[in-house]
């Protein structure tokens, strides 16, 4: 398996990640890990006071979840039906910025003398504060700053910030503080990684109207392309002299330095709202009436309620402890939950991947919401139905009927300029009904499968019968795809998808209603075909256990692993696609992952010799491959790999594995590191609509214990060294099954 140096970079703590040095070379990666999110919007953990010394050390930005540019993609040499624009998730207007002075001198990290700094981020009270003392080294006066943050999970449009500025040592000063909202922001531009940057560059946010109204200071703006419109303000908990020009407001007030400072702003954006003005204004005005010990005590009684259904724990290792909860907290803070928005890459963290929403939500995210925050998992299936026109259209871009969901997209239309990695992966149809499946088994949902879930089911079915061929001798066979694994590319039968696609058309064909049938104009011969096919399904099998990922994979060479050096890696950066699609080596798990996904599918020997086949051929070059890894080899027993490759999962971003963590952080690596506990150690398959468990503990550990919602029912699931205990916290009595033996609980 691939070398990992883990090098543990922020202190090991149980509810929290900190700092108390301040560096201006990762200060970047200390921004993506701070951040504050509701899955609305995202604010990354930068400093309040502006500073030159930042320049390019600091990417300010705030993020609104579903909110883009658009660009037209340049195509040296276009072809028909490819992806037109580039959607790129916005930075918009800065409502960080503070500026404090003391008789006259600016403070700000590097001026003065500082002491005692700090930042952190507390997962029970979703509180992000920033403290350190300030000492002028004209003056030798002392002051204590705090700054407290959070964007508010019970209000969507709201986040705020309190500043608290103490005089240690002195009784008389002239402190001026001026807090400001910049409305002239602008997104990062491209570094070479295809994987960071935008298509534009400069400024796309219009302003068409400043508001001011009972002491809210805003913008109202609407961005040059994609024509969205935001509403952006401020409102502070003391009224000062307050000043605007063009796209930038400022509010000041002066203070004699004889007693502590407190001064709450409370910040508001509003998209997609009918009146984006009277949303902004109407949300602000409540939030700040409520004042900000009413919001942080409105985080800590939201963050009781998730913990109790979503804490994960390890007993053993603290580190991982850590990043379990780390990783948990900030799926959270990521993932949309208005049905009109989605959980990126990144989340709401950085601009990587342009804010784009993959495969990753449903592959690998939405277990962690489904079996935790159901109504949450319910959501991002609302956001794939509202976007199925689009993905109507997109099937006959590509000469079919039914429907083809985009690869990667924010507003519903296809985003990958690069088709053989991007749009060939039509498993995204696959992947999304899978995660309708599991939330139809985990919350027993049958109106939501009804109303929307089986229009979906039968368009991207239709879609995949019209794409596939049935072929003389190999039955139903889907070629010209490009599977998980995208260091192999355009190729005939991915198992994967392939495998998806037939237990796709099993699930469609269990839940067809007549109503449906009527619905949707489905005739017997459609029926017989979608029973053909999943029976039929051609899968590359070999004469031995070994399966092909693909019609071809087994034919190539192998990688030249032992040339290749480590700073090579990953090999897209360093290699033409050409040299890596004729090879045998796998960016990321393919077969390994439906391995995971369709389990009884596969014979105990066919995981074990698969498993020993493909892990070498693993670059794991996408931070999405690990987690597939941990849980087959800890179904094979190979508990010393699994907690390896779980490590890698756990602290991807803790520890900046790919060193692109200033981008934002790995959504689907994060929610890869609860599936490894609950799929790998603890086993959890769904077999038959019931739980089956496959506990077993590495050496290393104590133990480890999660609790999932399963029905209406809370379940605890503890392991310790001496056995697995299951405990109904919440709900009707049911059964399941640990090691193949019926509990009732
Ligand atoms: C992976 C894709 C993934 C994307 C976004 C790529 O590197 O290969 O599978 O969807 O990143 O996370």
């Amino acid at each position: 398996m691939k070398k990992i140096n883990p090098s543990i970079i922020y202190p090991i703590e149980n509810w929290q990640v900190s700092e108390s040095e301040y560096t201006l070379e990762t200060n970047q990666r200390s921004e993506t890990i701070f951040t504050v999110g509701n899955g609305y919007i995202g604010i990354r953990g930068c400093t309040e006071e502006t500073m030159p010394e930042l320049e390019n050390h600091t990417l300010p930005g705030t993020y609104i979840n579903g909110f883009y540019e658009t660009a037209p993609i340049i195509y040296g040499e276009a072809a028909y039906g490819y992806a037109e624009n580039h959607q790129t998730i916005l930075n918009v207007p800065n409502a960080l910025p503070f500026e404090i002075t003391v008789d006259g001198e600016k403070i700000t990290l590097f001026s003065g003398k500082i002491t005692d700094y700090s930042r952190k981020l507390s997962f029970k009270t979703g509180l992000f504060e920033r403290q350190f003392t300030w000492t002028s080294e004209k003056t030798g006066k002392q002051l204590k700053i705090i700054f407290s943050r959070l964007a508010s999970f019970t209000r969507k449009h709201v986040a705020a910030i309190k500043i608290n500025i103490q005089p240690v040592n002195f009784m008389a000063a002239d402190i001026q503080v001026t807090s400001s909202l910049q409305g002239a922001v602008t997104n990062q531009e491209h570094d070479g990684d295809p994987r960071a940057g935008a298509a534009f560059s400069g400024q796309v946010l219009n302003t068409e109207k400043v508001i001011q109204q009972s002491g809210i200071l805003g913008l109202f703006q609407r961005t040059t392309s994609s024509k969205l419109e935001i509403a952006s303000g401020i409102k502070h908990s003391i009224p000062g002299s307050v000043s605007q020009k063009q796209d930038f407001w400022s509010e000041s007030w002066q203070f004699d330095g004889s007693t502590s400072i407190e001064i709450s702003k409370f910040i508001g954006y509003a998209t997609s709202e009918k009146d984006n003005i009277q949303t902004l204004c109407t949300e602000l005005e409540k939030a700040s009436k409520a004042g900000f010990a009413q919001l942080v005590q409105e985080q800590v009684d939201y963050l009781d309620l998730f913990w109790n259904r979503a804490d994960i724990g390890v007993t053993g290792d603290d580190a991982l402890q850590q990043a379990l909860r780390f990783n948990a907290f900030h799926l959270l803070q990521s993932v949309g939950r208005d049905g009109r928005t989605n959980i990126a890459a990144k989340g709401v963290t950085g601009e990587g991947y342009e804010g784009h929403y993959f495969w990753d939500t449903e592959i690998f995210i939405f277990p962690f919401f489904a079996f935790t925050q159901p109504e949450i998992a319910k959501k991002l299936l609302e956001y794939r139905y509202s976007i199925l026109p689009n993905a109507k259209k997109r099937a006959r871009d590509l000469a079919c009927s039914g429907a083809l969901f985009p690869w990667r997209t924010i507003n519903g239309e296809e985003a990958s300029a690069y088709y053989p990695a991007g749009t060939a992966q039509i498993h995204i149809n696959a992947d999304i009904m899978h995660a309708l499946k599991l939330y139809t088994e985990v919350t027993n949902d049958t109106d939501f499968l009804n109303e929307k879930g089986l229009e979906m089911l039968i368009e991207t079915s239709r879609f995949y019968m019209d794409y596939g061929d049935f072929v003389e001798g190999r039955g139903f066979t889907i070629n010209g795809v490009t599977g998980p694994d995208e260091y192999t590319a355009l190729i005939n039968n991915n198992t994967y998808t392939n495998m998806m696609v037939k237990d796709q058309l099993e699930f469609l064909l269990t839940s067809l209603t007549d109503e449906a049938r009527i619905k949707f104009n489905i005739s017997d011969i459609e029926i017989k075909n979608w029973t053909l096919a999943a029976k039929n399904m051609y899968i590359h099998r070999t004469n031995s256990a070994l399966i092909g990922q693909d019609d071809s994979f087994l034919n190539k060479g192998k990688w030249p692993f032992e040339t290749t050096r480590e700073d090579q890696y990953p090999l897209l950066l360093h290699f033409h696609p050409m040299k890596i699609y004729q090879k045998q080596v796998l960016k990321q798990a393919d077969l390994i992952l439906a391995m995971v996904l369709q389990s009884e599918r596969f014979s105990d020997e066919e995981k074990q010799v698969n498993y020993d086949y493909y892990e070498p051929l693993t670059t794991h070059d996408s931070s999405l491959s690990p987690a597939t890894h941990a849980i087959i080899a800890a179904e094979l027993g190979r508990m010393e790999q699994a907690v390896s490759f779980f490590y890698y999962t756990a602290r991807t971003d803790l520890d900046d594995y790919h060193h692109n963590v200033k981008d934002g952080v790995h959504t689907a690596a994060m929610a890869g590191s609860w599936l490894t506990i609950v799929y790998g150690f603890a086993g959890l398959r769904i077999k038959n609509g019931e739980l089956h468990f496959q506990p077993r503990l590495p050496d290393k550990w104590t133990g480890y214990q999660f609790r999932i919602t399963f029905q209406g029912r809370i379940i605890e699931v503890q392991t310790t060294t001496s056995g697995t205990n299951f405990t109904l916290i919440q709900g009707n009595s049911i059964q399941l099954f640990s090691d193949g033996n019926p509990i009732q609980l």
